[in-house]
């Protein structure tokens, strides 16, 4: 075992020989988006990405299925798997099976299995003094997903943040083994604030970010300022505020951002300094936009410091 569960990282490493580790990770949870087609290829491409988060490249995967089959049309659950299956081909992994259950609460997702040499995993923990953080998608799909449930939400937000998180994270995570960086994770439920308190909790470094350098929709903004933050936010929130030091000149709603739980979100890099430029340099070459967010200090261990 190379990745147990008493690492909270985003899979689990078991190393099978000397040139070959298996990656094992599963997510799977309820629509988030009304179109089945856009949802079946969210659900997978978040499952896909904690492979991805690992340094990993994914081979097989299975369907994880709850459908209301007596209160729902067949042609619903078709949608989501075709969805699910496209990027399961983008990411040329193979599809080989699954296991659907009766539930009233439509839910889908992956499980899925990749490699990795043994000496290449990126793990969530190793960022060293002198990094530098880089972020591959822009944060707030949570409130936005919270104003979509609420009808709140125009077509052009939709569509854009929708097409964001059908995003595999591949082209980020090929860049980055091919630059070599000192850690990662993707962005997901605990938000950024939540996956970098995981980054360095219990290790003997900390970290600076500057808010204003954050990349998030400004729709996420105006839906903050309105209240429409989903309840996994706050709980992200009100777990880490003590490893968390705010700068009294950030703005709640940024604070919202920043601990915005993520659906599908990007990668969160820790890069030496001297390979930061050409990282982000060949990470915008594959059409990421990647954005500098902060660095990794020897000051406040095991905590992170936000200024503006
Ligand atoms: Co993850
Ligand atoms: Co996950
Ligand atoms: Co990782």
């Amino acid at each position: 075992m190379i990745v147990g569960i008493e690492r909270a990282d985003d899979a689990g490493v078991y190393k099978i020989s000397d040139e070959v580790a298996l990656i094992q990770t599963i997510d799977f949870f309820t629509p988030i988006v009304d179109d089945p087609y856009w949802f079946g290829q969210i659900a997978a491409a978040n499952a896909l990405s904690d492979v991805y988060a690992m340094g990993g490249r994914p081979l097989t995967a299975m369907n994880v299925v709850c459908f209301p089959i007596k209160e729902m049309p067949l042609t619903i659950l078709q949608e989501i798997l075709r969805g699910g299956l496209d990027k399961i081909k983008e990411a040329e992994a193979v599809l080989v099976g699954g296991h659907s259950v009766e539930d009233p609460e439509l839910k889908y997702g992956l499980s899925v299995t990749g490699i990795v040499h043994p000496e290449r995993v990126i793990r969530n923990q190793g960022a060293r003094p002198g990094d530098r953080l880089v972020l591959s998608k822009p944060l707030g799909t949570g409130i936005i997903n919270t104003a979509i449930k609420g009808g709140l939400a125009g077509e052009g937000t939709i569509g854009k943040v929708i097409k964001t998180m059908a995003t595999l994270n591949r082209e980020a995570s090929e860049v980055m083994q091919q630059v070599g960086v000192n850690a990662c994770t993707d962005v997901t439920g605990f938000g950024l604030l939540g996956h970098l308190c995981e980054m360095v909790e219990g290790s003997d470094v900390g970290v600076t970010i500057y808010a204003s350098r954050v990349p998030y929709f400004p729709e996420a903004e105006e839906f903050a300022k309105m209240g429409l933050v989903p309840g996994g936010t706050y709980r992200n929130r009100e777990f880490r505020e003590q490893m968390v030091n705010l700068h009294p000149e950030i703005p709640p709603w940024l604070v919202d951002i920043l601990f915005d739980a993520q659906t599908s979100g990007g990668l969160l890099i820790s890069v030496p300094d001297e390979r930061a430029e050409e990282l982000l340099a060949k990470l915008r070459e594959r059409g990421v936009k990647a954005v500098l967010i902060g660095e990794v200090t020897q000051e406040h261990r095991g905590e992170i410091e936000v200024r503006p």
